[in-house]
């Protein structure tokens, strides 16, 4: 059973403690909660790559804009513990909000600029800040010492965000190294998601138009613009985005080899992303 710290000084000190008992290296995946198999796939990864195994569950009301669902993301705190366990997580970091953002949002925060303002930034506005601000805290929460290797875990389904991670890694010099993880499908290509759990069966249905016209897109099959016909065709999908950028600073280029197509859009009222290289 993994050890479930709630507060900052309990982590901080599972970590010194198993630290100075010989691990020799220390690896993170943050989470909101609601695991699902993707979330395990990276679990298992991060367990494998290092001594001491922590995974953070904390749905982050920074990164959420009024209207959107964070008084009814899922939580489910002990079937997650449980999903850890089994995967042999160490840690388990869960801190109630007050313990994160003592006195409510911070005064000093994390800003994305123009590339957290951009695709999912400019339907999402201060999202990024607030991801990259808790993640931020929990880099500086976490780190363990000059000589133990420490590597935080991010999944390729949230590219922009994996993009910003690295980009504040370096703009800050955290002794952290990002490790990115593919994208975990269903079996039919429907990137796991915890947000799937909102989809009626005929919504997840839908949503698959997204996976196949990526597929389409990236074997050359479709134009850009064929794509996001194909996109908005789809009952009950409204597309917000289909672009291809550059994976390295997600400036808009054309669909040839190397580029990264991303989509985003909703599905009934779920926002929906997904993205596949050229
Ligand atoms: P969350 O949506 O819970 O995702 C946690 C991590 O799992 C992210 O790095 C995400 O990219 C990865 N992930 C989710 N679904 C995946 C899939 N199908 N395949 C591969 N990786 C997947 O992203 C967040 O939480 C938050 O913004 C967070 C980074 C924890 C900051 O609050």
């Amino acid at each position: 059973q993994p050890v479930v710290c709630t507060t900052v000084a309990q982590l901080r000190e599972e970590i010194a403690a198993r630290v100075a008992a010989g691990a020799a290296t220390v690896g993170l995946l943050p989470t909101m909660g609601a695991l699902h198999h993707g979330h395990l796939e990276i679990a298992r990864r991060t367990r494998a790559e290092n001594d001491l195994a922590v995974v953070s569950v904390f749905v982050n009301p920074l990164q959420f804009g009024p209207g959107e669902d964070f008084e009814s993301y899922p939580r489910q705190l002990a079937q997650d513990v449980a999903a850890l366990a089994a995967e042999g997580v160490d840690l388990v970091f869960a801190p109630p909000v007050e313990e994160m953002y003592p006195g409510g949002a911070p005064v000093v925060s994390v800003t994305s600029g123009t590339a957290g303002a951009v695709l999912e930034g400019a339907t999402r506005p201060g999202h990024f800040d607030g991801a990259l601000t808790v993640v931020n805290k929990l880099f500086t929460i976490m780190a363990p010492g000059p000589r133990i290797p420490f590597r935080a875990y991010f999944g390729e389904k949230d590219a922009q965000q994996l993009l910003l991670m690295q980009r504040m890694v370096r703009d800050f010099d955290h002794r952290v190294e990002i490790r990115p993880v593919p994208i975990v499908r269903s079996e039919r290509g429907l990137a796991l998601s915890s947000r799937n759990q909102y989809l009626s069966a005929e919504q997840a249905e839908h949503a698959l138009v997204l996976h196949r016209t990526l597929v389409a897109l990236a074997a050359g099959e479709l134009t850009l613009e064929q794509a996001r016909e194909r996109v908005a065709a789809e009952p009950e999908v409204r597309l917000d985005y289909l672009v291809t950028v550059d994976p390295q600073d997600l400036e808009l280029v054309d669909p040839a080899p190397g580029a990264l197509a991303l989509v985003a859009a909703w599905v009934g009222p779920t926002r929906l992303i997904d993205n596949m290289r050229i």
